[in-house]
């Protein structure tokens, strides 16, 4: 049974080497281009997350072999398209995998309708109907755009279409879609983001151009293109990564490293606002690894300073502002987070829970509409009290941040539904446990 609660409470330093799970976005892709492919492709270091399994699943669903072979090991059989499904497909908790999958899905003539949990039943799939609707794509769903719904696609056209917020879920749903479409499609993202989509399709033999023009970057597919099967190694997500390096940053005496991490140019904000902030943090032994650059990053305690995040930065760490209001919380002055209105429509508000959570812990914390600002407590003799009860809306990164502010601070710190941990990284308490970290299932704090 799941507990209904888990307590971080101050223990030693934290020391050890660890390999972060399988990146979440890029297990996703693997699975859904596998499954779109022509022939078998075999993965290995996928994630085997919540979110992830529902991506497997589905790709059963619309007709692909999916088969676990071991640890991390998955062999996907495509069979070059998508069938229509029997059943409804869940996506669970997770927001890449069914916008990704609408996308996919959208290039065939069949009708699939998707659900989630209620966390997902209450997210915007508005930013991925509406350029799936001008290429041709029809839908019902419920109000504001919201699962469950029903797409039917088929007979797509081109479409040349301009991110309005930037997205890599809504750019990749496009790609996917334009897969199948009359004359391909034409994605223009103002501010780069994560680009797995793009790499991975060239890894399946698909043409794709990329080019820095004007008012950003163009991606251009090509339609009617044929993929096939390959191999994929999974890096360890920088994102899950990102709390191991943090808890070593702010407990003293602690140094743990990292192993085959990715180094995506485009997933590296959170390692450079750390760098801004003084952390002490090493990057040894960069290689490449199936076109993704990874190495290992060893972080030691630090005395961090607080900083003005640049906005821009946004999209190259955007899931991870929740831990760096964490690291910001044991700095010495202010850290303002600026342009991250979009933390307010993932898998929970992030930027209303890490406020409260922050704030009931101690912490001087002032919330705006697109703007979390942190006052650090290590400054004269402040410290940072914790000694508070989080509710994390079943949010799995909230779950964690609070988590890794509880093994540093003064007082204990409990999150409730621990379980949807699971989602993106699902060992979590026993690696933190291994560095050294106390976390039980004692009774939450109030
Ligand atoms: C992801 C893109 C980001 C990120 C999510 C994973 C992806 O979402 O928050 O966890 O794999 O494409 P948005 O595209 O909505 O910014």
């Amino acid at each position: 049974m799941t507990a209904a609660h888990l307590t971080a409470r101050r223990a030693g330093p934290l020391r050890g080497t660890v390999r972060a799970p399988g990146d979440k976005s890029i297990s996703h892709r693997a699975l859904i281009l596998g499954a779109l492919a022509t022939g078998v492709t075999e993965i290995e270091g996928l994630l085997e997350g919540d979110d992830v399994k529902r991506t497997a699943a589905a790709m059963a669903a619309f007709g692909a072999g999916v088969e676990r072979l071991g640890d991390g090991k998955w062999r996907v059989e495509g069979r070059g398209g998508f069938s229509e499904p029997a059943d409804v497909v869940d996506c669970g908790n997770a927001g890449t995998g069914v916008r990704l999958i609408m996308g996919a899905a959208a290039g065939f003539d069949m009708a699939a309708t998707f659900t989630g949990d209620a966390s997902l039943r209450g997210r915007p799939m508005n930013r991925v109907l509406k350029p799936l609707g001008e290429m041709g794509a029809t839908w019902l769903c419920k109000a504001g755009g919201r699962l469950p719904l029903t797409l039917k696609g088929g007979n797509l056209r081109h479409i040349v279409y301009t991110l309005p917020e930037p997205s890599a879920q809504v750019k990749s749903a496009v790609l996917l879609a334009g897969l199948h479409a009359e004359g391909g499609a034409e994605v223009i993202e103002p501010e780069a983001t994560r680009d797995h989509t793009e790499r991975m399709l060239r890894g399946f033999g698909a043409e794709i151009e990329v080019r820095e023009a004007g008012a950003g970057r163009h991606i251009v597919l090509p339609g009617g293109q044929k993929l096939r099967g390959t191999r994929i190694h999974v890096p360890g997500d920088p994102s899950s990564a990102a709390f191991p390096l943090v808890a070593a940053l702010v407990t003293p005496g602690s140094e743990v490293t990292v192993v085959g991490m990715l180094l995506n140019p485009l997933r590296i904000g959170l390692l450079e606002t750390l760098g801004d902030m003084g952390a002490d943090i090493s990057v040894t032994n960069v290689r490449d690894e199936g076109g993704e650059t990874v190495a290992d990053v060893t972080a030691r305690h630090s005395e961090l300073e607080g900083v003005e995040v640049p906005p821009e930065r946004a999209p190259s760490m955007i899931d991870e502002y929740p831990i760096l209001a964490v690291a910001a919380a044991f700095a010495a002055g202010k850290t303002v987070m600026r342009g991250i209105g979009e933390m307010r429509v993932k898998e929970s508000d992030r930027i209303a829970l890490m406020a409260a959570g922050l704030a009931a812990c101690g912490i001087g914390v002032e919330e705006e509409p697109e703007t979390l600002t942190v006052i650090g407590a290590k400054r004269g003799n402040h410290l940072v009290g914790g000694g508070a009860g989080v509710t994390t809306h079943g949010d799995h990164r909230i779950a964690m941040s609070h988590l890794i502010l509880g093994m540093a601070a003064e007082e204990p710190v409990s999150v409730d539904e621990p379980g949807m941990i699971a989602t993106s990284f699902p060992g979590f308490v026993g690696m933190m446990r291994g560095l050294g970290a106390e976390i039980g299932e004692d009774q939450a704090v109030r």
